[in-house]
């Protein structure tokens, strides 16, 4: 695997692969087995594999979540070289960000909503980011996690919008064998946490099998908090039941035939996202 830190460095390796098709998974790191299973798909569908490495400051809107978010570049260096990736960007903010004005799209409120509300700037940063990788790599397919449901949204709105070639791909959430959603926040979960996480995936499976058609969300979502902030270490911060394709809130479960229910959740000082399909 090739290791590039510099923007230019990398544009110089990339004129070699003009006629190969590039598979590009973009990181922040603190690798898990749900990004390799990112990195796994790009490698069977696309000649060369670039991953990149960034923790982007732009995104966070909280300062202690950026100082705090972990960083194990050597392990990830590792499980990049046992995925056989071809090559790790792994660039400093100085450099990926130099002459660059960011990314402007009509986020058609998307930015608001769900996560935008409760962390204000943060789209707008993923978009930037992304946008920014994209002209320097223009990788053939993209790969990016159901797990970040919105994200992947927003993602999507940004290629159509910018009128960028590049196929944007949707990966199934990995789960540890308690159900918890892989995240590198996992880290940083104390042990007591990690007891009472996996109740957030338990309890969203567990209501969501038993809706009926004629059920209000606004119902199951106030029996969801209820059921999840019992455990003493939780409290959710947001439900929601939405269109899949539309993200737009719904109000019946009779509304949309692809509902997906997205929620938040703070564990300890930790905040956890996670959403599935009805
Ligand atoms: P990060 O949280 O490192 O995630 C990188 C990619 O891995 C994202 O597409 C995310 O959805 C996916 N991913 C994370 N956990 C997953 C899981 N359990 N199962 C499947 N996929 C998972 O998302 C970001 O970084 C950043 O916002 C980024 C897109 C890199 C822009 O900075």
């Amino acid at each position: 695997m090739q290791i590039i830190e510099t923007v230019d460095n990398l544009k110089i390796l990339l004129n070699k692969f003009k006629n190969n098709t590039i598979g590009f998974v973009p990181t922040m790191g603190a690798l898990h087995a749900g990004h390799a299973s990112l990195i796994k798909k790009s490698k069977m569908e696309n000649d060369i594999t670039i991953v990149s490495v960034f923790v982007n400051k732009r995104q966070f809107n909280d300062q202690n979540d950026y100082v705090n978010y972990p960083r194990t570049i050597e392990n990830d260096i590792e499980l990049l070289n046992s995925l056989s990736c071809n090559i790790l960007f792994f660039p400093e903010n100085n450099d990926i960000y130099k002459n660059y004005e960011g990314c402007k799209i009509d986020f058609q409120g998307l930015d608001k909503i769900y996560e935008g509300e409760f962390r204000p700037g943060h789209f707008q940063g993923v978009v930037d980011i992304v946008y920014r990788f994209f002209q320097i790599i223009n990788p053939t397919n993209a790969y990016f996690g159901a797990k970040d449901f919105q994200q992947l949204a927003i993602i999507k709105l940004m290629t159509k919008q910018m009128n960028l070639k590049t196929n944007i791909i949707a990966c199934e959430i990995l789960r540890e064998k308690s159900g918890l959603a892989m995240s590198s926040r996992n880290k940083r979960l104390q042990k007591d946490e990690l007891e009472q996480a996996p109740n957030i995936y338990k309890i969203i499976t567990q209501f969501s099998k038993n809706i009926n058609k004629s059920d209000k969300p606004s119902i199951i979502i106030n029996d969801i908090t209820k059921a999840i902030d019992k455990n003493s270490l939780l409290k959710t911060e947001y439900i929601v039941f939405c269109d899949e394709n539309s993200l737009k809130t719904i109000d019946s479960f009779k509304e949309s035939k692809n509902i997906r229910l997205c929620i938040a959740v703070w564990c300890g000082e930790i905040r956890l996202i996670d959403n599935l399909r009805l």
